[in-house]
């Protein structure tokens, strides 16, 4: 909660950079595989396209962990992370966001059966939102969530 309000604060200012998505995506994967490990979970990073994101970069990757390792603790056995044009993917194939949940999901201490704090995605989106981005969830056609984060910028 203190960090949440920090970040909408001055106190944790926002400082951005132009990074590429590939080279970001490879952050991701490091310090994602030991958890997917420990979860006996596949986690494929497929970089088919890269862009360039005016993000802060610590905070981007905290955006993007907290959904990542959501979806490595929901996933039965496989998460994937893609790029597409200017948006960034990422799905399981667990048993989803129950309909009902889906338009609260993104608010702090929204959570589902088994859920821990409910901050996750309110720091994710908070952060999202602070690079120009939007999120949203939907069904994936693994069987489980779909987390896609849009950008405005052009691709690459
Ligand atoms: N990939 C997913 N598949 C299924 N349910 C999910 C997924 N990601 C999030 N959820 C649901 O959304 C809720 C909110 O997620 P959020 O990350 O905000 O909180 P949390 O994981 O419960 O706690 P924490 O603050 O530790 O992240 C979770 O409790 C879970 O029910
Ligand atoms: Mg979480």
């Amino acid at each position: 909660m203190i960090w949440l309000a920090k970040l909408e604060s001055e106190e944790l200012p926002y400082e951005a950079e132009w990074v590429r998505s590939d080279e970001l995506l490879k952050d991701v994967e490091s310090r994602m595989i030991p958890l997917a490990e420990q979860e006996q979970v596949q986690f494929d990073v497929v970089e088919r396209s890269h862009f360039e994101m005016r993000v802060d970069r610590e905070k981007f990757l905290q955006a993007i962990s907290n959904i990542v390792v959501n979806a490595i603790r929901h996933a039965r056995s496989r998460v994937s992370v893609y790029v597409k044009g200017t948006e960034i993917v990422i799905e399981d194939d667990g048993n989803g966001i129950p309909e009902d949940l889906i338009p609260h999901i993104f608010n702090r201490f929204v959570k589902g059966k088994g859920g821990e704090t409910g901050l996750g995605l309110a720091i994710a989106r908070t952060i999202i939102e602070q690079s120009q981005g939007q999120i949203k969830v939907e069904q994936s056609s693994l069987g489980g969530a779909r987390f896609v984060i849009e950008f405005p910028w052009k691709e690459s």
